[in-house]
């Protein structure tokens, strides 16, 4: 079996750092032919001598600028770039790390030219869900095989199943650094408090998310989208240990449910090995000495930014995109220290309060409606009002 050829997009960000890792273990199996990063071209250089990858994209001009002066491949930059490293016919397979709803063009170019996409940019999915079916519906040969630890499991737990034999998904959320804390303290938490995650190393944005659980708002959008079950039917559960990665209840009374230890090198090779199962070097689980897992309920009055991902998910049309957007803005300026944690809910709540939610057709109206979030976000938390 001749190689699978892959795009890696976000080889130095969290989870680029744990593809490298399966890629290593497995280098008859995949070969990179792409990579795309941010800036972080120095961070890059390594990379792209250890596995001999032949063309780069840096998105900003100057990174690009500097890295084609040292490395004798071809290098790319901006939108772009992105879009060429993902359409090119040296590449069967995108792996989508990238952060933030930049990655929402890739993704749909890569269906659009027939490609499958490992999918841990969640942001595509709730910037452009709709749209996104679409183009799968439009080429039946591409595909997405999610990346998300839990939408992974889902994936896992449904086997192919049809959404007509579902009754929930069931997503576990860790709960965040400040499950147990009394609301009356969130008024002081601080950038390094919010970013202790209990159970996983991951980049500083979605680790922020994790706090607020906008994380598992985004996800269940996401879910939503990727396998078809309506937000009523999309639940959250909060699971302290991140053992459980997440379930399905099947009509006929089964709860399924996909377990393993924290790592993301699993779903990322579970996506780009799909459907085979090749072995990994991860620890395993002992379920004897763990004793006990716990479940609850989530609480949206201590963690509004849940509820508001649900309202949002319900309102659908361009709401998604603009929720998505006002939260980016956010989390960059609390972690600017900015504004403060307890903000973050309050201006994505009033970025919608005065958005103006319509159809969403096509994908200039989810980049309209993303940009007008952005701006309002800013001068919300700027101006304090
Ligand atoms: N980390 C996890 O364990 C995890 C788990 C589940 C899902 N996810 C999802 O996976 C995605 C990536 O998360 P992460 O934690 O890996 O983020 P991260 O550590 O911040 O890495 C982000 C990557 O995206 C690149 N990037 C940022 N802006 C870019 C741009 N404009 N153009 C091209 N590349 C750009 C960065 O490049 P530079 O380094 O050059 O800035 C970096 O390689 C997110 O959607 C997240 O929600 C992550």
């Amino acid at each position: 079996m001749s190689p699978k050829r892959i795009a890696l997009l976000g080889a130095t960000g969290s989870i680029g750092a744990s593809a490298l890792k399966v890629l290593r273990q497995h280098p008859n199996r995949f070969h990179i032919a792409a990579v795309a990063v941010g800036r972080q071209w120095e961070k890059l250089l390594p990379i792209l001598e250890e596995f001999q990858i032949p063309v780069a994209a840096a998105y900003d001009p100057e990174a690009a600028d500097a890295l084609s002066k040292v490395f004798k491949g071809k290098v790319l930059s901006g939108m772009e770039g992105l879009l060429s490293l993902v359409s090119d016919a040296s590449v069967d397979y995108v792996l989508n790390g990238l952060v933030g709803a930049i990655g929402c063009r890739p993704t749909l170019e890569a269906l659009r030219c027939g490609k499958t996409v490992g999918l841990a940019n969640k942001e595509s999915m709730v910037m452009a869900g709709g749209l996104i079916n679409a183009a799968l519906k439009k080429h039946p040969e591409s595909a997405i095989i999610p990346i998300d630890s839990e939408h992974s499991a889902v994936f896992q737990c449904l086997a192919g199943r049809p959404a007509s034999e579902v009754e929930s998904i069931e997503l576990t959320a860790s709960g965040g650094p400040f499950r147990d804390w009394p609301e009356e303290k969130f008024d002081a938490i601080t950038k390094s408090d919010a970013l202790k995650h209990p159970t996983w190393v991951m980049g500083e944005k979605i680790t922020i998310d994790s706090a607020t659980l906008m994380n598992k708002g985004l996800e269940v959008i996401e879910a939503h989208y990727l396998f078809g079950v309506d937000f009523d039917n999309v639940r959250v559960v909060i699971h302290p240990k991140s053992i459980v990665h997440s379930m399905v209840q099947f009509r006929d009374g089964s709860l399924m449910a996909q377990l393993g230890c924290p790592d993301m090198q699993v779903p990322i090779q579970y996506a780009l090995a799909y459907p085979e199962r090749l072995s990994l070097q991860v620890p395993r689980l002992n379920l004897a000495e763990i004793g006990k897992l716990e479940f609850f309920s989530p609480d949206m009055d201590k963690f509004p930014c849940l509820r508001l991902a649900y309202e949002a998910g319900r309102k659908g049309g361009t709401a998604p995109a603009i929720l998505n957007a006002a939260n980016e803005v956010a989390v960059a300026l609390f972690l600017e220290e900015k504004i403060r944690f307890v903000e973050i809910p309050k201006i994505l709540e009033r970025v919608l309060e005065r958005a103006s939610i319509g159809p969403l057709l096509s994908f200039d109206e989810a980049v309209a409606a993303d940009a007008w979030a952005r701006e309002t976000a800013r001068e919300l938390a700027l101006s304090g009002s």
